[in-house]
């Protein structure tokens, strides 16, 4: 996380889900990142969470009163929502989002709501089919049509049970977000970003593909710190387990063919960073239909895919200024690694020993960052071993430096 939420004062308002217990945490870890965090608690929020646990992390009163003589005397809803940077909702219930849509002021939040002159960003958490209902989609067609940015909601399992979209974004993602906003003019303000990222799967028939074992995290941890130092990010990923994440143009594709495509349809942008593990062949054709295991013995032909990063990086008008790629290797990881950067023409080279179960799939990596001089020199430097989040904030670091001394 970059210094973006220091001193900024977020209007937090919480309302009515099992959602809020995260909001308590979002209190704690927006505080942390050094932004100063005044609590509204709608009725329906306080069923979740108590006043005093908010007043407590928050240190500060919490509002949640519209009649409140004292509250208003002390502090008015229209301060309240000025005196912010931002307002945030999160929880945003279905309720709220369409108070919200509708311009209903019936409480202090929804009152907040109306009169504020600051940016808005809100995370629903609901139930699937209520976040899916046609009247929640056009409220929130309605909100994003108004400038309010909408975060999430995620997919997975629920409070209540059920599985699918609907579930608040986790606090880390929110947190990302908020951060974003603010270094939308911060370190790199104005570039575009493309990352790559996951494995591609390579159909053989309708049921079989040619796949590996990239889980996407490391791509999609540099998409997320690369957006959170403001740059606009298009996240091209092949099938992983993963959601999308906040704020990112996130584009799904299958094979290594959809990936090259998707990857020219974003040009031109400022840096280009290949992380996904393309596969380097295809079955030669697709069956439409499922094949047979009938002969004793078959042969697989192959096709070969198109090179993305060696695509993206030839010379040319649209080459990105700075591209970088990834190398996978299983043994003289420095000396595949330097050919590779030469012979793919990209200017830096994140290497990696993929050996025995390592990285893929793991939360941690131990790169070496192999870099062109233009002199025709490499350099290396190899980082010790560290979480995917904590190589993904190295690089974007280094692209910050990249394109602060360009
Ligand atoms: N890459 C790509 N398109 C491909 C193959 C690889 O964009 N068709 C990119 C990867 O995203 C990575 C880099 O090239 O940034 C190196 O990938 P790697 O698998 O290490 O190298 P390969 O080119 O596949 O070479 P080899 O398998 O021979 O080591």
């Amino acid at each position: 996380m970059t210094n973006a939420l220091q001193n900024r004062r977020i209007l937090l308002v919480i309302s009515g889900g099992i959602a809020a217990y995260k909001s308590l945490d979002l209190i704690r870890r927006l505080r942390e990142a050094g932004a100063e965090v005044r609590c509204v608690l709608t009725q329906g929020g306080a069923q979740f969470v108590t006043p005093l646990s908010v007043a407590a992390l928050s240190e500060d009163k919490v509002y949640s009163d519209l009649w409140s003589l004292t509250d208003e005397a002390q502090m008015g809803h229209i301060r309240l929502s000025r005196e912010a940077d931002l307002v945030l909702v999160a929880p945003a219930s279905a309720n709220m989002i369409g108070k919200m849509a509708q311009g209903l002021a019936d409480d202090l939040a929804s009152t907040i709501l109306l009169a504020t002159d600051k940016p808005v960003m809100i995370a629903p958490a609901m139930n699937v089919m209520m976040w899916t209902h046609a009247a929640v989609q056009a409220n929130i067609k309605t909100l994003q049509q108004r400038g309010v940015k909408i975060l999430g909601p995620a997919s997975g399992l629920m409070a209540c049970g059920e599985e699918g979209e609907g579930r608040m974004l986790e606090v880390a993602d929110i947190l990302a977000a908020v951060a974003a906003h603010f270094s939308v003019a911060g370190s790199l303000g104005g570039k575009r970003a493309l990352v790559t990222s996951g494995p591609t799967f390579e159909p053989l028939d309708p049921v079989r593909f040619i796949g590996n074992r990239s889980s996407g995290k490391q791509g999609h941890a540099i998409a997320k710190a690369l957006y959170a130092q403001g740059a606009e990010t298009i996240l091209v990923t092949g099938p992983t387990a993963l959601p999308d994440p906040a704020g990112i143009k996130t584009i799904r594709v299958q094979t290594a063919q959809e990936m090259l495509a998707a990857c020219e349809a974003s040009l031109p942008v400022d840096v280009a960073v290949c992380a996904a593990a393309v596969a380097d062949w295809r079955p030669s054709e697709m069956s439409d239909e499922k094949l047979k295991k009938g002969a004793a013995k078959a042969v697989l032909e192959l096709a070969k895919n198109a090179d993305i990063l060696a695509t993206l990086a030839k010379a040319g008008n649209r080459r990105p200024r700075l591209v970088v790629g990834f190398a996978a290797e299983t043994n003289d990881m420095l000396k595949n690694a330097s050919e590779k950067l030469v012979r793919k023409n990209c200017d830096w080279l994140v290497a990696n020993d993929v050996g025995s179960g390592k990285v893929f799939n793991q939360d941690d990596n131990e790169v070496t960052l192999l870099r062109r001089d233009g002199k025709g020199q490499t350099q290396s430097d190899a980082w010790p071993r560290q979480s995917k989040d904590q190589v993904a904030r190295a690089l974007v670091e280094e692209i910050v430096s990249f394109f602060k001394t360009a």
